[in-house]
């Protein structure tokens, strides 16, 4: 029986995407404790402050209620032009917001950057965390991810490379152990 419902935010919306994949990885191998909840982020227009004044979106409210219900954030992001894709800097941004109803603060966090490139989205890894310290989420600071060569994790049949996955249990139980703290 799960205990701690974590919400995934995956900053990718391409079907074939790896970060959906990795992400997917990292759920079936949490443990029980942890309930992993994808929320859907691209249905989500882009934030402007007037309609919070008038009348927001629903689904704006229905993901700011979602990020409120959850124990725990987990971020998966790909690297666009070294920085965080706007897709999932724009739900941070909603979910920020209004003034004074941050829904994410104080939930602890963690972020998993999967890239094609060797060097693992490190720039967009980091372009979150610096948005997490706004927002007051206490980043997990280790084990860093930064899943590089991400197009050559995957066999052909989708199983992910053993020492990747040995990685990612690693990383998701240290998770829990953060998630557990708070
Ligand atoms: C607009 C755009 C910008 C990109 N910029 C970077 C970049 O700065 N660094 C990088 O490692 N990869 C970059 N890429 C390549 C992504 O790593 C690659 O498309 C990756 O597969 C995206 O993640 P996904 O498979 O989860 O969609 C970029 C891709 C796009 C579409």
């Amino acid at each position: 029986m799960a205990n701690k419902k974590i919400a995934v935010l995956v900053g990718s919306l391409r079907k074939d995407s790896f970060n959906k994949k990795v992400a997917n990885e990292i759920q079936k191998l949490a443990s029980p404790n942890l309930e992993l909840e994808f929320l859907e982020i691209g249905n989500l227009v882009h934030y402007n402050e007037d309609l919070d004044h008038e009348n927001p979106p629903q689904e704006w409210t229905t993901f700011r209620s979602k990020i409120k219900d959850a124990d725990g954030l987990l971020f998966f992001t790909p690297e666009y032009n070294r920085g965080l894709p706007s897709v999932l800097k724009n739900a941070i941004d909603i979910a920020s917001r209004p003034y004074g109803q941050n829904s994410l603060a104080g939930k602890p966090g963690a972020v998993v950057s999967v890239s094609i490139s060797a060097l693992g989205g490190f720039g967009a890894n980091h372009h979150l965390r610096q948005s997490m310290v706004f927002v007051d989420v206490p980043m997990m600071q280790q084990p860093e991810a930064y899943i590089g060569n991400a197009h050559s994790l995957f066999s052909e049949n989708g199983d992910l490379v053993e020492d990747t996955r040995a990685f990612l249990k690693s990383f998701i139980d240290a998770y829990e152990t953060w998630v557990n703290k708070f």
